[in-house]
């Protein structure tokens, strides 16, 4: 099985969502994280991820590697072969890389904030996403609200404007919490660092309705 986490705006949380992906994914099988991102933040998390390995006590780890543009679905589709699941964090400016991935892929998850600007800037996503349509008919698209304050009502609106488009949204919503920011800079997943049950219980929730969206 292969997902791309996509999103051509950057800060929505897609490092985020592809590296606790890919790590409770290694809980069943061989897992692959490609680092599809110039900036190397999944490759940085990996590498902070092996220097707390001895004093930490961690999970199973995916496999992390850097590919960029069209190697996406050249050296991705080899590489992915390999391995039970694999995830691509995808640059949100590379757009090779991203239409790579978007052919890769068997299932797009797209984390979302929930602003105007949001979703301003899903158009060009969109547009992609239909482009790639033509070889890659079967891809399955979920939305992932991320980064959510469960205070305003901006979440509601940005639902109705998903529901107009319509885009698949998964039920569970990711808060915007500390332990997030933290797990990543630690190279761990927020139920690594065991800190935080809310932000825990969201991952779990998240990775059970992905697996179970897979299996209808
Ligand atoms: N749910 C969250 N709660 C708090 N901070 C978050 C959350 N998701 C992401 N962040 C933080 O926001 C910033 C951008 O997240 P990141 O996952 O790197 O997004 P992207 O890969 O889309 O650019 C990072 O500093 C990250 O730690
Ligand atoms: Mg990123």
């Amino acid at each position: 099985m292969i997902y791309a986490v996509v999103n051509t705006k950057g800060g929505v949380g897609k490092t985020t969502t592809a590296v606790h992906l890919a790590t409770m994914l290694a809980r069943s099988g061989e897992a692959l994280l490609i680092d599809g991102d110039k900036q190397k933040s999944a490759a940085s998390w990996a590498a902070w991820r092996s220097e707390n390995s001895g004093s930490l006590k961690l999970g199973p780890s995916p496999t992390t590697i850097l590919l960029g543009g069209k190697a996406i679905l050249s050296e991705g589709k080899t590489l992915a072969s390999k391995y039970n699941y694999t995830v691509v964090d995808v640059g949100g400016r590379d757009s090779a890389g991203l239409r790579s991935s978007l052919i890769l892929a068997q299932m797009a998850i797209v984390p979302v904030g929930a602003s105007n600007l949001d979703a301003a800037a899903m158009t060009d996503l969109l547009e992609l996403i239909e482009l790639s349509r033509d070889y890659n008919p079967d891809l399955a698209v979920r939305v992932l609200l991320t980064r959510v304050d469960p205070r305003t009502k901006d979440t509601a609106e940005m639902l109705d404007f998903l529901k107009e488009q319509k885009l698949e949204v998964l039920t569970t919503k990711v808060c915007e919490r500390v332990a997030f920011r933290r797990a990543i800079g630690e190279g761990v997943i927020v139920q690594e660092l065991g800190k935080d049950r809310l932000a825990i219980n969201e991952m779990e929730a998240f990775f059970e309705e992905v697996q179970h969206e897979n299996k209808t």
